[in-house]
């Protein structure tokens, strides 16, 4: 210790001080070979940025780090349990899962805010699971077209935009982290930004914490001069945007609410609109969209907990929700309700914050939301770990803090019409598959994609003749008629229902349909047709008529040659099949104008 005293009148100001106080936090062994005679100036130098900027990184710096982390481990090593003493109820629910007239009324009424609507995409996870170079943000959702989720999103961005009284760019909040910064960064700037305004884009990038080693939380470290680092959890979104100022600036700029979504949930904006409606409806500061949960499911449960006249609804991981349901109001722990599915709906991670209380909760913990520790101890005493461990927070731990009398609730959709991510990579989501388990893989992403498409125009009336769902290497996959509505042509089933009238599709037809000035009158796609129709802002088109097949978009599955081959691409390899372009009707409408296509006519 005495050695780094001697060199603290060399640092500058930050350093000094910084230095001085981890050292009166226990922290001198950080230290303990700054004065051997191997080490370097370049080692120290580095060991004090990379200080600097951790100990910049998390609101209160280090030693409140340390501070937090030691009273957490007290906690852990205690055992104490978070939900001691409090009573599961069912929490406020708004059920639209059936799409009745409700639903469209909320779609309505979400619409009207989306000037008032910001995005929060937290997109800094390393997708370990699936296992994939490149960002999850660059995975196409669908292969015919090769729509990235980042560009997926944009254009839905784009399309709010389009739907305002008085059009303004919607803000675009994106996390991401060291592994997928400078990558996500890249593809913007590649893509032209996919056509937003580069000012309306927010990058916020999140940092690593240090690593702990023991119950007195001391800091782990890598080497004799720099420290352990570990991810802290998505969590880190509230803090970033309120360290970085972000939600406090959209407040002012008239936001009201911020809508966070993940990385990879291609089905997201099908219900954005409604579940911002039913915020608006309910009057909800905290909103989590859900899912109907069948009892036992391995998806955290949305409860209501109560504690005398403490109240807060938030999401319960599932194997903490059976015990808790039977040591309190149900003995048979967590059951089916009368209409088959828990009490409790299965969160998904996608929420919407009313930002007025948001903000104000963000000042008051400097944007630090209920931080856990989940050491794994080495001894039965609990005094030492297996590996170090770190501080983490979850996004969706928010609701923790609004126990203020704000109001929070759940809104529950269809399951695959609001969430299907691309989590696992093939193998892993055929076991799960196998398992009975929901495979969250790019096979499922795309086929949930179409269906969405599919759902879409059979509310408008569309018929379909919907094909078997197959296997492909042990994974799920319904190839068609594949539709992809793009989100300009509509945001909102009322939409869909006023531009598209009748028609039919076949089992293995395609339809994409970009352009708000699109309408179909009974249009009729045969097996193997495909129709795509890409039309610019100020191109009325309507289309009408029989397509019969030319080929269309045909699926070829991928066989142990493509596998071994290196440049099949690995977003093809994670799916198990590629498209083969052979015969598809394309309109294209670049001028504005009128148009009256009929399809006879075009035919072959
Ligand atoms: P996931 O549960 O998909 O985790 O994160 P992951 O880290 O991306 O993937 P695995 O577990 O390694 O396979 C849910 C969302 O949270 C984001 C992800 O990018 C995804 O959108 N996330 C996760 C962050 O932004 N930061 C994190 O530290 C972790």
């Amino acid at each position: 210790m005495k050695s780094i005293e001697k060199f603290l009148g060399s640092f500058d100001g930050e350093t000094a001080v910084l230095v001085k106080s981890l050292l009166a936090a226990d922290q001198a062994h950080l230290f303990e070979h700054w004065d051997h005679p191997d080490a370097t100036d370049r080692e120290r130098k580095a060991f004090l940025d990379q200080l600097r900027e951790v100990n910049r990184g998390y609101p209160g710096g280090l030693v409140k780090y340390i501070e937090n982390a030691r009273r957490l481990l007290a906690e852990a090593k205690a055992g104490v349990n978070p939900f001691e003493g409090f009573v599961p109820e069912q929490p406020d629910v708004v059920d639209l899962s059936d799409f009745r007239d409700r639903y469209h009324r909320m779609e309505a009424l979400g619409m009207e805010a989306f000037d008032r609507t910001a995005v929060v995409l937290v997109a800094g996870g390393l997708g370990e699971r699936l296992g994939y170079d490149g960002i999850k943000l660059g995975i196409p959702v669908e292969v015919l077209e090769e729509t990235s989720y980042l560009e997926h999103y944009a254009r839905c961005l784009l399309a709010m935009e389009a739907r305002m009284s008085r059009p303004k760019p919607v803000p675009f909040v994106i996390m991401t982290s060291k592994d997928t910064h400078d990558r996500t960064v890249k593809a913007l700037k590649e893509n032209d930004w996919y056509g937003l305004a580069p000012g309306q884009v927010h990058l916020l990038k999140q940092g690593l914490v240090p690593a702990i080693a023991d119950n007195d939380a001391h800091l782990a470290m890598e080497g004799p001069f720099s420290l352990q680092l570990k991810p802290h959890g998505h969590g880190d979104v509230h803090m970033l945007l309120h360290t970085h100022g972000v939600a406090a600036k959209l407040q002012e700029e008239g936001i009201e609410y911020l809508t966070f979504i993940q990385d990879t949930n291609g089905q997201v904006f099908n219900v954005l609109p409604a579940a911002v409606g039913v915020s608006i409806d309910q009057n909800y500061d905290f909103n989590s969209v859900a899912v109907n949960r069948v009892p036992g499911e391995a998806v955290g449960g949305l409860a209501r907990l109560v504690k005398g006249d403490r109240q807060m609804t938030l999401n319960v991981e599932y194997n903490q929700l059976d015990p808790l349901l039977k040591s309190t109001i149900s003995p048979e722990g967590d059951v089916a309700g009368e209409n088959g599915y828990s009490l409790f709906p299965g969160n998904i991670n996608v929420l919407v914050v009313r930002n007025e209380p948001y903000v104000r909760i963000l000042k008051e913990t400097e944007g630090i939301i209920a931080e856990f520790v989940n050491p794994k101890y080495a001894d039965a005493a609990r005094n030492h770990f297996k590996k170090p461990t770190r501080l983490e927070t979850l996004m969706q731990d928010l609701p923790k803090l609004f126990t203020g009398g704000q109001r929070v609730g759940v809104s529950v959709f269809a399951r695959s019409w609001c969430f299907s991510p691309n989590k696992n990579r093939l193998e892993d989501a055929a076991e799960k598959h196998e398992a009975g388990g929901p495979p969250e893989s790019a096979a499922t992403a795309e086929s949930d994609f179409y269906a969405a498409g599919r759902l879409r125009l059979e509310k408008a009336g569309t018929e379909l003749r919907v094909a078997k769902e197959a296997l492909i290497r042990g994974v799920p996959y319904t190839d068609g008629p594949r539709v992809v509505l793009r989100p300009d042509f509509a945001m909102t089933l009322a939409e869909v229902d006023e531009k598209i009238t009748g028609g039919s599709l076949a089992g293995s037809a395609t339809l994409i349909v970009e352009g708000r000035g699109v309408r179909l009158d009974e249009v009729h796609l045969a097996d193997g047709a495909a129709l795509v129709i890409h039309a610019h802002p100020g191109a009325e088109v309507t289309v009408r008529g029989v397509l019969k097949a030319a080929g269309g978009f045909v699926r070829e599955d991928l066989t142990d040659v493509d596998y071994a081959d290196p440049s099949v691409p690995a977003v093809l390899k994670m799916r198990g099949y590629r498209y083969r372009k052979q015969g598809v009707a394309e309109l294209c409408f670049n001028q504005p104008g009128v148009y009256e296509v009929d399809l006879e006519e075009i035919d072959g």
